[in-house]
């Protein structure tokens, strides 16, 4: 059956109803201030359309990985603090999730107002593997909303996790999908069926064992996969290249060789992989550096200590070239180390081909988001920006999402 989705919710009526809401609002923090707030953004529109129709608005999310218990580090306080800001909405805070405080907020709640509830994952159940454990705290979450109460999953970037506040509670609450949930899934797959060609994927990020899945799926659907960022190490090994002591995983040469050798076989996407690299004498922002060719990456300067941080200018020409040719593309994971400028040159070189697309042009969530604004590019400037790094890629991947799985049944 289809998820029910907001709209069918505001038709019904929320006014001073409890609606519980699931935010994806795990941000970056810098000594407790929030460095990049696209995904409090992003989730905003659902909770003011909620509260401006009346609902006692609860919203439910994770910062970081704390290990199951409460860890100051990880407190959403940073976060209530921005949302705050961003929103005449009024706002408040939770100290726990569903303890006495989270209790005595949800009873005394406003129409028209949210309340933010302390990170979900300090309670060791939202994430355990025992049905069991989640099914009761979910429960518990579910108490929080009385009788008429209803649960919406907004959190695109965590729908690909099967934790309590993600895919249990929808058995607990008559359960509706989030706009940004359904907009995500939409642009999502525009990629996967009857994309405009030429089809480009741009793939980055330091491990390749986190990007085989999609590599294997993308393979028979793309047209292009240029690689860069850590995980070219691999294919270059692969090649029978010396990387010097860049990122390697061994234990994936051969899985990456069988990639390569599909590549531009039988309809399946070219693997193009960079010409030359930014090779490094050690990792650090004041690195001496030098760009190679990729069959001479460790006989430079910096012999077989040398670390490749970046794509090299040759090849950053080529992917921008590329990338500027086709009608659809989709970037995850940076091509270098793009926090340290002088490994951007290749990040900002794609991120820039990206923004004269004439098409449709996805940025995939996580690293690749980050990466865009810190190099002082516009959300605007890009066809679409998703929230979600790793529940992109696992749709993209062509896995079952248990958040939206959840809804619908
Ligand atoms: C993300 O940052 O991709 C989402 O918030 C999910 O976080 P997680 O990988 O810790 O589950």
């Amino acid at each position: 059956m289809p998820a029910q989705n907001l709209n069918d919710l505001l038709e019904q009526g929320v006014s001073s109803r409890y609606v519980l809401v699931r935010s994806d609002l795990n941000v970056p923090l810098d000594s407790g201030t929030v460095t990049d707030d696209g995904r409090i953004r992003a989730s905003l529109p659902v909770l003011e359309k909620l509260a401006t129709a009346g609902a006692k608005v609860i919203v439910m999310a994770h910062l970081g990985r704390p290990k199951g218990e409460p860890n100051p580090e990880f407190s959403l306080a940073p976060v209530a603090t921005r949302l705050a800001e961003l929103t005449t909405v009024a706002v408040q805070r939770a100290t726990d999730l569903t303890g006495e405080d989270a209790r005595s907020k949800a009873d005394a709640l406003a129409d028209g107002s949210i309340l933010l509830l302390e990170n979900v994952r300090f309670d060791p159940r939202e994430t355990s593997k025992d049905d069991s454990e989640r099914a009761e705290l979910a429960a518990e979450l579910a108490s929080l909303v009385g009788d008429t109460g209803v649960y919406v999953n907004d959190a695109f970037g965590a729908v690909h996790r099967k934790h309590a506040s993600v895919f249990d509670i929808a058995r607990h609450l008559p359960a509706y999908q989030g706009d940004l949930v359904a907009t995500e899934l939409q642009v999502l797959d525009q990629l996967i069926t009857e994309p405009a060609r030429p089809y480009v994927v741009a793939l980055g990020g330091s491990k390749v064992s986190d990007k085989l899945a999609v590599i294997d799926n993308l393979l028979d659907k793309a047209d292009t996969l240029l690689i860069g960022g850590g995980m070219v190490f691999t294919f270059l090994a692969a090649q029978g290249h010396q990387v010097g002591s860049s990122l390697l995983e061994e234990d994936q040469i051969d899985t990456v060789a069988e990639y390569l050798k599909r590549s531009g076989q039988g309809g399946a996407a070219t693997i193009v992989l960079p010409t030359d690299i930014v090779m490094a004498e050690t990792f650090g922002a004041e690195a001496g550096h030098e760009v190679r060719p990729v069959d001479g990456l460790a006989t430079g300067t910096y012999g077989e200590s040398a670390m490749g941080l970046d794509i090299g200018p040759d090849s950053a020409a080529h992917y921008a070239q590329t990338i500027r040719a086709a009608h659809t593309v989709f970037w995850n994971g940076p091509m270098g180390v793009f926090e340290l400028p002088a490994f951007a040159a290749g990040t900002k070189a794609v991120a820039e081909a990206l923004t004269a697309v004439d098409g449709l042009c996805v940025v995939g969530g996580g690293d690749s988001a980050a990466a865009v604004r810190n190099l002082g590019f516009g959300d605007n400037q890009f066809g679409h920006i998703s929230t979600g790094g790793g529940a992109s890629l696992e749709y993209l991947e062509g896995r079952e999402l248990p958040g939206v799985q959840a809804l619908q049944n």
